[in-house]
């Protein structure tokens, strides 16, 4: 869908920049719905549309091994240390436009700017689309950032999707070569500071009737991929109690995840895919797999729910007769926004006329991975619909994107200044 308008409304950046996500949901695997996971069709097809806006605002690009598509706007010195910006490309499965797309197509049309005024920086800026973030086809997320950051784990390359391909087949198919991965880490002090704007994905920023936000931390988040085993029979003549139904433990389970997760603020707990394969109406249970995505701020209280749920399954399988197995598919901590960063967002909100406000991110992001390589910083764009997100219904205001270019432009063009204060 393309954006029209009429001759009284003078198209914003923030109109080129819905426009553009627009145009880039129809990179998607399902039709009438947004879904782009890693090294489909749709996600080449985005790949190139985005290398393509960013050689038109003046970057040069490349392509690295793990498919993330990099531009670099030269600075007035190539040597200096880069601010590198962006956010993933690859969305979850009937998800929404805004999710990571933003933080792509933001900085592309920011530079678009510069670029048509001759206006260049002492430090070059690069804008990561990173491939893949959602862990949706491998369940392993931030595929794309960790290769920058030098922690992409070789061990991912053995993860199936749902057709059993894996991704070492499924990146050579798509011309990628596995051994060259660790080519992609950025060389050691090469990156300033990362910074990501991105939609809040959360109602904060909305029932507080503020656009923007400064992120002070990231949740870490521990993932797991469980199998339940039982035993499958006929359920019409297997007695209750000498059943040992899967689907059934899986349920005492889910119920125990909540219940362990609900007293602790900013503690979350997920089971997010519950599938009983070969499954049928007359037939009990006889395997479920699952997954599990606990988070939280606090890196310890995240832990100990980990350890609970783990016990709390073993004496469910236990006491049900039923076998369960899990794989640890992730785990991150939390990372911090370093403060001088932090300020310098707020210096650019207080610049342009907005409130100063402060929040923690529940979500993950590109900049939890690149954060163990340089400093990161996050802008949250207010999100509307009552700040749903990973839903159709994520929506951003075309007014919020205009306001979070300026503040990012701000921020940029403040940035050599900031940056030398720090050293
Ligand atoms: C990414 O969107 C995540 O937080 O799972
Ligand atoms: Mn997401
Ligand atoms: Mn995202």
């Amino acid at each position: 869908m393309s954006l029209t308008f009429t001759s009284a409304i003078q198209p914003t950046i923030g109109h080129e920049i819905m426009e553009r996500l627009h145009l880039l949901a129809q990179y998607t695997e399902q039709d009438g719905m947004m879904t782009r996971t890693y090294l489909t069709p749709a996600h080449r097809g985005a790949a190139g549309q985005i290398a393509a806006w960013m050689r038109d605002a003046g970057m040069t690009v490349r392509r690295d091994a793990v498919g993330n598509v990099i531009g670099r706007y030269e600075g007035h010195n190539a040597d200096a240390s880069v601010l590198m910006t962006g956010s993933h490309f690859d969305t979850v499965r009937n998800g929404g436009i805004y999710d990571g797309l933003l933080g792509i197509l933001l900085p592309i049309s920011c530079i678009a700017n510069w670029h048509k005024q001759g206006l260049r920086f002492p430090f070059p800026i690069e804008v990561a689309a990173f491939s893949e973030e959602e862990g949706v086809r491998f369940k392993a997320p931030m595929l794309g950032s960790r290769a920058i950051a030098g922690t992409f784990q070789q061990s991912v390359l053995d993860h199936v999707d749902e057709l059993g391909i894996t991704m070492r087949d499924a990146m050579k198919a798509a011309d990628f070569n596995p051994l060259q991965i660790s080519a992609a880490a950025a060389p050691r002090d090469s990156i300033a500071a990362f910074v990501e704007v991105h939609i809040e994905q959360g109602p904060v920023l909305l029932n507080e009737n503020l656009a923007l936000g400064v992120v002070t931390a990231i949740a870490g988040a521990t993932r797991y991929m469980l199998e339940l085993e039982g035993i499958a029979g006929h359920a019409g003549t297997v007695p209750m109690h000498m059943r040992h139904d899967a689907a059934m433990a899986a349920a005492e389970f889910a119920l125990f995840v909540e219940q362990r997760c609900s007293h602790t603020p900013e503690l979350v707990g997920t089971i997010g895919q519950w599938t009983v394969p070969n499954g049928a109406t007359n037939v009990i249970p006889g395997r479920v797999v699952l997954s599990l995505d606990v988070r939280a701020g606090d890196d310890a209280q995240r832990l100990s729910a980990t350890a609970d749920i783990t016990t709390e399954l073993e004496r469910i399988c236990t006491r049900r007769g039923v076998r369960s197995t899990l794989k640890k598919t992730y785990e991150t901590s939390s990372a911090v926004c370093a403060d001088w960063l932090q300020q310098g967002w707020h210096a650019s909100l207080e610049r342009n006329g907005c409130t100063m406000r402060s929040l923690p991110s529940g979500a993950g992001h590109d900049a939890m991975a690149i954060a163990s390589v340089a400093p990161i910083a996050m802008l949250f764009v207010r999100c509307g619909n009552g700040g749903i997100s990973h839903n159709p219904a994520e929506t951003m205001a075309v007014e919020d994107a205009t306001l979070a270019s300026d503040v990012f432009m701000d921020f940029v063009e403040h940035f050599d200044a900031l940056n030398k204060n720090t050293v």
